[in-house]
């Protein structure tokens, strides 16, 4: 297999502070033969943005498209653009313009003492969001009419199509088939949104019925944003248009620790794919080293599956877990350690768990010269 090319935008606030970490993972990984990887990174964001006006161009957009496997975001957002123009070009601009059409959020609850909720063992949070990533209330289309004025109206139109609509189904489908996931479960707003939820529910319906091993089930949104609290055991997979798997993504992510945790791909298969942690910039935490690196890290891992180097991928998890058992943590997880201090603690650690699991040279990527 040949080398693989990573593209790096660390972003703004914390975005910084994580991906700073998740290099560290990789560069420990190559180091160890274990990934033939090469990066770049690139300095879009707040600062590029306020200094010359420039978000993302779309040669870059192309040069991804081309030239780079995987992109890796840490985060974008700065209160100094608090109308977000750069992070919604860099950020929405990949998803859409590679049309990265799955958002693929799992929820894994690594340690029981990580959950808020009462009783709750590792098993019992344990599914995977598919959030539609290219429609929806996110497409961006309306306006404003009478701007400033009294009478101002803005609209924020909801874009669904059927093969839009189609295609986030099958592929939550088809991953609930590979991995002999028992239940898909649509949160949509059909009862106050009848013509884009009826769409949706003829489409998880239709599709729904090619996997007759999985049972399905069509659930109002906010019901279903209560439940996953009372019973998440319940769940295996979720699929959702945009802004409710926005919102039940974060919700899921408080139910395993919170967004410190939590990672997140943007995916079209065959293409280039977009990696983020679920988190945001968080610029209350930037450059305090109070920032949780392990969303980011875990992210680095969803990228190296992607890129075919599973054993890899297995090894950083197995790290986390490792770290997690130990209390080496940041504050938001109970722990004293810092933000670099905890990338530290990764990469040891994933010398040992790459050693001890024989899995060196196991993961389908072929070892640098
Ligand atoms: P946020 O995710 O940045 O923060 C929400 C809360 O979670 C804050 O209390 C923060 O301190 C905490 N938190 C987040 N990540 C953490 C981590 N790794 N370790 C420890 N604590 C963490 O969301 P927000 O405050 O709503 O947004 C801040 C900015 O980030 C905004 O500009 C927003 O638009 C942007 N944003 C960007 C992305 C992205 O780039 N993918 C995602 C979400 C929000
Ligand atoms: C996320 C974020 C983004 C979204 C924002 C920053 C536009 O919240 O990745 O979940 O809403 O998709
Ligand atoms: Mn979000």
């Amino acid at each position: 297999m040949t080398s693989k090319k990573i593209a790096i935008i660390p972003g703004d606030g914390i975005g910084i502070d994580v991906t700073r970490e998740a290099v560290k993972v990789l560069q420990c990984l190559s180091d160890l033969k274990e990934i033939n990887v090469t990066w770049r990174e690139f300095d879009y964001g707040a600062e590029k943005y306020l200094a010359s006006g420039i978000t993302l161009p779309d040669e870059e957009i192309e040069n991804f498209r081309t030239n780079y496997d995987a992109i890796f975001v840490g985060a974008v957002g700065d209160p100094r653009v608090p109308d977000m123009t750069h992070a919604r070009d860099i950020l929405l601009g990949m998803r859409f313009k590679l049309d990265l059409y799955i958002n693929y959020r799992p929820v894994r609850l690594m340690d029981e003492r990580l959950c808020p909720l009462k009783n709750k063992k590792v098993e019992d949070v344990q599914f995977t969001v598919f959030r539609e990533n290219t429609e929806g209330l996110y497409a961006g289309t309306g306006g404003i009419l009478k701007k400033g004025t009294p009478d101002e109206v803005a609209i924020q139109t909801s874009i669904n199509t059927r093969k839009g609509v189609e295609r986030i189904i099958r592929a939550a489908f088809e991953y609930a088939r590979e991995r002999r996931r028992r239940l898909v479960t649509l949160g949509d707003k059909a009862n106050a949104m009848p013509h884009a939820g009826a769409l949706w529910r003829r489409a998880f319906a239709a599709v729904g019925s090619e996997f007759p091993e999985i049972e399905r089930n069509a659930v109002y949104a906010d019901a279903l944003a209560l439940d996953l609290v009372l019973h998440p055991a319940k769940y295996d997979v979720i699929v959702a248009p945009n802004l409710f798997g926005d919102i039940l993504s974060d919700l899921a992510a408080a139910l395993v620790g919170g967004l410190g945790l939590a990672p997140s791909a943007s995916l079209h298969p065959g293409r280039a794919a977009l990696f983020e942690p679920v988190h945001g910039s968080a610029p209350d935490l930037a450059g305090t080293g109070r920032a949780n690196p392990l969303a980011a890290i875990l992210t680095a891992a969803l990228l190296l599956e992607h890129l075919g180097a599973g054993g890899a991928a297995r090894g950083v998890e197995r790290a986390v877990a490792g770290a997690l058992a130990r209390g080496a943590t940041t504050p938001d997880l109970g722990g004293t350690l810092s933000c670099a201090e905890v990338g530290d603690v990764i990469a040891a650690e994933l010398a040992d768990c790459m050693q001890q699991a024989g899995a060196v040279g196991g993961d389908g990527i072929q070892r640098e010269a």
